[in-house]
């Protein structure tokens, strides 16, 4: 028989003697204590709002897959610009959804100065100068193949893709953006979009760096709403980084910073939280989120359904965002939140 079982049982501890009299539920018990210890704050100073660009005049089109989202023509992005500065929403950022007969294999759109981006950023500086934009200096709208680069034999080349990119972020700038965002993951298009952004005499346009934006399955109602989805082949895995990857995203950090990115984004946002407490620990750098149309459609659908309250779970949402480190979110929800911030 084991000798210890005939030992007396110790005497189970009281609950002062566990937590030694540390009792974390003393500063939860009332609103007041729970706002004088809370940690983090989200304010309208955190949002960007992506809007969705389409041709023609006075015209807005629901997305199916992003209820309260709509693409809009240049003059309804205005008016929707002009309330976002009245809710004191610091930026917006632009996507247009370009005619199919628009693209092609080489994003040729994407060089011309009066394609739908650079005239909805004309006319909303012209009409709203106090808020920021920031352009998607991106090929995928412009490609009738839906890849962020020019697709040669299958393969989407890099340096040729850089070269039209850049060109393309400088007629941005040109038309009066303040932020150009690249957003396809080519080696070296940061250095090379500053230097061009340089020698053209923009040295105060900033350039926000989609520094670590993974393969990802939360793209999907995006490419609906830009109308991308039924045009990819593929998928872009050879550009984009592996969603198992962490180190490799600072790797990518620490290259656009090298390279002259004022600003570095994570994307998708929720399920990436740990990407971006590390970017915030290992750089101190301005750090966004992108909280992707699929985090969008997944809280919508759940709140349609009634399984969750939406208004809850959006603004829960957001704060995580704020928790991990980031500086600010690119949210669909901008202007919900900026309304219920402003109470
Ligand atoms: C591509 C681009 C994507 C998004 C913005 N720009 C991803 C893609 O289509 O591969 C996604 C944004 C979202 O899902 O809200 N340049």
């Amino acid at each position: 028989m084991n000798r210890h079982a005939s030992a007396r049982p110790p005497m189970p501890r009281s609950v002062d003697e566990i937590t030694a009299s540390r009792r974390l539920r003393r500063m939860r018990k009332a609103d007041w204590s729970r706002r004088l210890v809370r940690e983090n704050h989200l304010t309208v100073d955190d949002l960007i709002w992506p809007i969705f660009l389409i041709d023609g005049e006075n015209r807005r089109e629901a997305i199916a897959a992003m209820p309260g989202v709509f693409r809009l023509t240049v003059d309804m992005a205005v008016r929707e610009a002009e309330r976002a500065a009245k809710l004191g929403i610091p930026a917006i950022a632009t996507f247009p959804n370009v005619e199919l007969a628009l693209r092609d294999r080489t994003a040729t759109e994407m060089l011309n100065p009066d394609n739908l981006i650079n005239r909805a950023t004309r006319a909303i500086k012209a009409a709203v100068p106090e808020i920021g934009i920031i352009t998607d200096a991106a090929l995928d709208p412009f490609t009738d193949h839906g890849h962020d680069g020019i697709l040669s034999e299958g393969v989407v080349v890099n340096d040729e893709s850089v070269e039209r990119i850049t060109a393309g972020a400088v007629l941005q700038a040109a038309a009066g953006a303040d932020i150009v965002a690249p957003s396809d993951m080519m080696d070296g298009r940061i250095g090379a979009i500053r230097d061009a952004l340089d020698a053209a005499g923009f040295q105060d346009v900033a350039i926000m760096s989609y520094a670590t934006k993974f393969a990802s399955a939360f793209y999907g109602p995006y490419r609906e709403a830009i109308g991308t989805g039924g045009l990819l082949k593929g998928d872009k895995k050879t550009y984009y980084i592996d969603h198992a990857n962490t180190d490799e995203a600072m790797r990518e950090i620490e290259q656009d910073l090298e390279e002259g990115a004022d600003m570095v984004m994570v994307k998708p946002g929720l399920p990436y939280l740990d990407i971006i407490r590390r970017a915030r620990d290992e750089f101190a750098v301005p750090t966004f989120a992108y909280q992707v149309s699929g985090e969008y459609a997944m809280i919508e659908a759940a709140a349609a359904n009634g399984w969750i309250d939406g208004e809850k779970a959006m603004l829960e949402s957001l704060m995580a965002f704020k928790r991990a480190g980031c500086d600010g979110v690119l949210t669909y929800f901008a202007p919900r939140v900026a309304e219920i911030l402003k109470g």
